[in-house]
């Protein structure tokens, strides 16, 4: 057993740290205000080749594996967890291509984002169907030798400023998981359109969308896998982008430390740096550990996918317990901080309005749970 990174991946570590330093968490505040999507810092982080990471390179990508991806994530995310969003979600959204695609459609679709600077999309999550994935309605029905796409996607990353769109539709409501299918469409599709940008809590920089879809039209060479497959695509594609998360989670909560600790040096209280008080020393001690133990779960996962072994148990594992440090983390960084963490003159305030989504994004936290425990009993 081997903890220590190799020459690869510190240079990988260090690559995406200076670029998270230099431009990502200097805009940070800003867009965080705004709500703006800065495609300018998403562009050269692509020109660094930390976005699509996930490509391998006979499709001309970087072929990364999960755990380097992690180790680039965690990083991105110590910047600002709205941009690491947007950065990550393109590896979700090119997964299902990877999972379920035929050499045509890898070399077409992928073959596409290495050539050029392209954002994907995961359309998965409708108004009614968030948790419960079977029960979708995006409807597609057969028309010849393709398929006409009805309904509505909703909470979907990069929406507006997608060049791809993965996408599940069922072709039979009534066949819950077994009627669901995958399909890529690419942006500019006739009946495509995004819907307004949610006004969110955290994560304000990445860019949220409902996606309508009307009359589209999608040509069978489009879709991925065999009609019927989408449901076990979207859950494979999960089980290995949940790891990811995890380290994404770690980012914000290594900040919320790194904060922590520097104010306890500095902010005085009767007198003395509060950094000397016990009940300041336990936060701060609660919280690294926290962070570590979040670290190796997720590193551990990741690790299992890359070795081709069924992970749901363990991605869920990284991804719920990763998610539920990062937002203790960032709430006692607020209580560290007292009033001053409550403003938004200090930073941590939107680190903990940033790590709420974590609990709530692929997949909540209830739901990893029952992902763990149905594996459980099934063992
Ligand atoms: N790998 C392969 N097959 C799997 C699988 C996996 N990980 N999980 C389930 N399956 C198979 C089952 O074996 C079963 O197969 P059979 O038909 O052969 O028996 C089939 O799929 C159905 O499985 P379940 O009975 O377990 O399905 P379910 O309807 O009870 O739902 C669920 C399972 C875990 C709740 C699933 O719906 C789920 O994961 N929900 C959460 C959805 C989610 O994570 N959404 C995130 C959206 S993306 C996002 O948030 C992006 C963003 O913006 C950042």
């Amino acid at each position: 057993m081997d903890f220590g990174l190799s020459d690869e991946q510190l240079a990988l570590q260090e690559t995406a740290r200076r670029f998270a330093r230099a431009e990502i968490a200097p805009a940070a505040a800003h867009h965080d205000q705004e709500g703006t999507f800065p495609r300018d810092i998403i562009r050269k982080a692509w020109e660094l080749g930390l976005v699509s990471t996930c490509i391998p390179e006979e499709y001309g990508g970087v072929g990364l594996s999960v755990l380097d991806s992690c180790i680039a994530v965690e990083e991105l995310a110590w910047g600002c967890s709205g941009m690491a969003t947007s950065i990550m979600c393109n590896d979700l959204g090119l997964m299902p291509i990877l999972v379920g695609g035929n050499e045509d459609q890898k070399k077409r679709f992928l073959g596409a984002c290495t050539s050029d600077f392209s954002l994907v999309s995961f359309c998965l999550s409708e108004p009614e169907a968030g948790s419960d994935v079977a029960g979708m309605q995006l409807f597609a029905e057969k028309d010849g030798d393709g398929y006409v796409l009805n309904g509505t996607k909703c909470w979907i990353t990069n929406g507006g400023e997608a060049d791809l769109y993965t996408v599940f539709a069922t072709l039979d409501r009534s066949s819950r998981h077994k009627g669901i299918c995958a399909f890529v469409i690419p942006r500019g599709a006739p009946g495509l359109s995004a819907g307004k940008k949610e006004d969110k809590m955290g994560q304000r920089a990445s860019d949220t969308r409902v996606i309508h879809f009307d009359n589209v039209r999608v040509a069978a060479a489009d879709r991925l896998g065999k009609e019927g497959e989408g449901f076990k695509i979207a859950m494979q594609t999960l089980d290995r982008t949940r790891p990811p998360i995890g380290a994404l989670a770690t980012g914000i909560a290594r900040r919320a430390l790194d904060e922590s600790t520097a104010y306890s040096k500095e902010r005085k209280a009767f007198g003395f740096p509060i950094g000397g008080f016990q009940a300041v020393q336990f936060l701060l001690a609660d919280m690294a550990k926290d962070i570590e133990a979040g670290r190796l779960l997720t590193h551990q996962s990741a690790w299992m996918v890359d070795q081709g072994l069924r992970a749901s148990k363990y991605s869920s594992f990284a991804k719920c317990f990763a998610t539920d440090v990062a937002m203790r983390v960032t709430t006692d960084a607020v209580q560290i901080f007292g009033g001053n963490g409550y403003t938004k003159e200090y930073p941590v305030e939107k680190l903990m309005r940033d790590a709420k989504l974590m609990q709530i994004y692929e997949g909540t936290n209830q739901i990893q749970r029952l992902v763990i425990a149905r594996e459980l009993l099934k063992e």
